[in-house]
């Protein structure tokens, strides 16, 4: 991570590619008095992404890569983080694997927010698993990203009780509220020591 030099903040560029509700919380967060980043960027896939009017209700530059090659994807969108002079991505809901090369350009500066108790239930669906299982708690974790999936080292996770009653929606929503803390925790842990 680049040190912080007098004031200035770390630039963040966050990855979307549905509602944004941890890139609202993200960008709510940044205005804290003593918040050490700024959020200078949106990158989304999807042009429809709801999380996109974040970005513009808060003036905030977007991106929109289609993605259908990957190649040419990943070169426009390591342009635009170069040119934004990008310290740090943090992934929100981006739906994209992003590739080996990628990840080599922002090596140890990625992070990505994922919907179970990692390692448990990498991939998809955590929620709907962790019920049909029979799992007692699903959470949250922040973590590295690197070249295998939701497999990077482990930032902070946050344990969620499954209720009886519970069905993947139920326990998304309160998850999702955990998530809320978490990501902002997170980053401030890993900007500490800067
Ligand atoms: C969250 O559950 C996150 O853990 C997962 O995708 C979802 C994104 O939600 N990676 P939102 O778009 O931030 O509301």
């Amino acid at each position: 991570m680049p040190k912080l030099i007098g004031i200035k903040k770390i630039n963040i560029a966050v990855f979307i590619s549905g509602t944004g509700s941890n890139l609202k919380n993200l960008i709510n967060y940044s205005f804290k008095k003593n918040s050490k980043f700024k959020i200078v960027l949106v990158v989304s896939n999807n042009l429809r992404a709801k999380g996109l009017i974040y970005a513009k209700q808060f003036k905030i530059k977007k991106k929109i890569v289609h993605y259908s090659n990957i190649k040419n994807a990943e070169k426009k969108i390591l342009e635009t983080l170069k040119k934004n002079k990008i310290d740090l991505i943090c992934l929100a809901g981006f739906m994209k694997i992003l590739s080996k090369n990628f990840i080599k350009n922002f090596k140890n500066k990625i992070i990505n927010i994922h919907p179970s108790l990692l390692p448990k239930y990498k991939g998809l669906n955590t929620h709907q698993r962790a019920i049909e299982n029979k799992e007692k708690y699903s959470g949250c974790t922040v973590h590295f990203v690197n070249s295998k999936l939701d497999s990077g080292k482990i930032i902070l996770q946050k344990k969620v009780k499954i209720l009886k009653n519970d069905t993947f929606k139920t326990l998304k929503i309160r998850v999702l509220k955990q998530e809320h803390l978490i990501y902002p925790k997170a980053l401030k842990k890993i900007l500490s020591n800067l």
